[in-house]
Formats: C-alpha cells, sequence, structure tokens
C-alpha cells in the first residue's frame, strides 16, 4: 500500500492515461477491471459524449475510474457539475490554473491530482491544494508544452521541494519504468501510449501498429 493506492482505490497503482476520444469507457473499464484505474477523457469537447461515457461506466465495471478535466478546454462548468452530481471520486485536471475547481471538488469529496511539466507548476499546484501530482516528463505522448524536461530530472527537481504524492508519466511502457520511477519517489504511474496500442483501445489497427513496430526514435519520423 502506498499513498496514490489509497487515494486511487485500486489493486495496482497503474493509470491509463486520459486521451482525447481514446480513453473512453470501453478501455477505461477493461483497465478497472483488470485492477488498473481507467479515466474517462474530456478533452475531445465532446460533452454530451463524455457524460454519457462515465453514465456507461457504471454498467461496465464496480471497481474505481476518474475523469479527467483540461481546464483550458472546459467551455463551461457543466461538466464540473456533472462530476461532482455523479459521485465522482478521483479526478486529474491539467491543462491550466489548478486553483479553479479545487474548492468545488474538494468541498464534493474528490480527491484531485495535477498534471505538471515542470517545477514552478508543482509547486502552484501544491499551493492551490492538490491532493497529488501527475508529473509528466517530456518523454510523454499527447500535448507537450515548450520546455523539454525528461522525467527522471522532474521528479527528482520536485522531490527536493515537496513530498506530495507523484504519479509518474511519460516514457513508462512496463515494471523497470515503473521501478525506476518509484525509486526516485513516485508512487504510481500513468501510461498512455502503450494503453493506446492495448486490444481493449478503440483506434485504428494501423495506428496500434504504428505504436507496436516503433523503436526508441519513434519520433524522428513525424520531424
Ligand atoms: C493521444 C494522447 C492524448 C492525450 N490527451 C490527454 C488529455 O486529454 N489530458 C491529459 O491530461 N493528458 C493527455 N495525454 C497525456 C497523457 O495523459 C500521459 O501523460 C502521457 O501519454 C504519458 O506518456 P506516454 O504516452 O509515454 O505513456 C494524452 C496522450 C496521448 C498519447
Amino acid at each position: 500500500m502506498n499513498r496514490v493506492l489509497e487515494h486511487l482505490g485500486c489493486k495496482y497503482p497503474i493509470v491509463q492515461a486520459p486521451m482525447g476520444w481514446i480513453a473512453r469507457s470501453q478501455l477505461a473499464s477493461a483497465v478497472s477491471n483488470a485492477g488498473g484505474f481507467g479515466i474517462i477523457e474530456t478533452s475531445s469537447g465532446e460533452v454530451e459524449n463524455c457524460k454519457a461515457e462515465i453514465e456507461k461506466m457504471a454498467d461496465l465495471t464496480d471497481k474505481p475510474f476518474g475523469i479527467n478535466l483540461p481546464l483550458l478546454f472546459l467551455k463551461d462548468d457543466s461538466m464540473v457539475n456533472f462530476i461532482v452530481e455523479h459521485g465522482v471520486k478521483f479526478v486529474t485536471t491539467s491543462a491550466g490554473d489548478p486553483s479553479k475547481y479545487i474548492g468545488v471538488l474538494k468541498d464534493a469529496g474528490i480527491t484531485v491530482y495535477h498534471a505538471v511539466p515542470n517545477v514552478a507548476g508543482a509547486m502552484k499546484a501544491v499551493a492551490a491544494g492538490v491532493d497529488g501530482l501527475v508529473v509528466e516528463g517530456t518523454e510523454g505522448g499527447g500535448f507537450k508544452g515548450m520546455e523539454e524536461i525528461g522525467l527522471l530530472v522532474l521528479i527528482q527537481a520536485i522531490r527536493k521541494q515537496s513530498d506530495i504524492p507523484i504519479i509518474a508519466a511519460g516514457g513508462i511502457v512496463d515494471g523497470i519504468g515503473m521501478a525506476a520511477v518509484f525509486a526516485a519517489g513516485a508512487e504510481g504511474i500513468q501510461m498512455g501510449t502503450r494503453f493506446v496500442s492495448s486490444k481493449e483501445s478503440p483506434v485504428h489497427d494501423n495506428f496500434k501498429n504504428k505504436i507496436i513496430d516503433s523503436d526508441e526514435a519513434w519520433y524522428m519520423d513525424f520531424k
């Protein structure tokens, strides 16, 4: 048992990353049913579809799962209100000011982790009163800022300033990667790309195979 597992309430401290259109009930329920922690995305902006996906989870799993709120992309408070009303227990916030909804989420008894790409963002989130951080190194898939800070460097730098629980994300694909970030002070991991290629992921096989066939320098293909 560790602090992240206590917050997640699942068997393994392995979180499936929120990913626009991909992190929906089919994938998230499979991860939660397997003992990990599925997260439903809302970054697609398809508010009604995402609400329906959250409601579907009740039929697909009796295990814990979470929701991601990409703060800059939320058009209004409707998704936040929906989450509060539907008894969601765990939320990750990302892309924006963590203090924006922390009060309403905490008042509803929801555990809140904020995703950060640098030390300044981490300290701002700690000051805002989040329960933990998703620390995202530049290795990670999805939208990333201009700063290219490696995951291990970032965890070490944040750990020097705070003992807050950390879920590490970026470039982790197996137990070796998981052990490495645990040694640095993380208590959980979040994987995105690895889960995109899984059987339960809803993307086209060409996308899955591109990931499976890639080598360590795959990103060069896109330069
Ligand atoms: C296709 C894709 C979409 C993503 N969309 C989001 C998102 O909507 N919100 C978010 O917080 N992170 C998003 N991410 C980042 C993931 O949450 C995660 O931090 C990252 O994928 C971890 O690195 P990995 O892909 O090397 O495992 C996305 C990642 C991918 C690959």
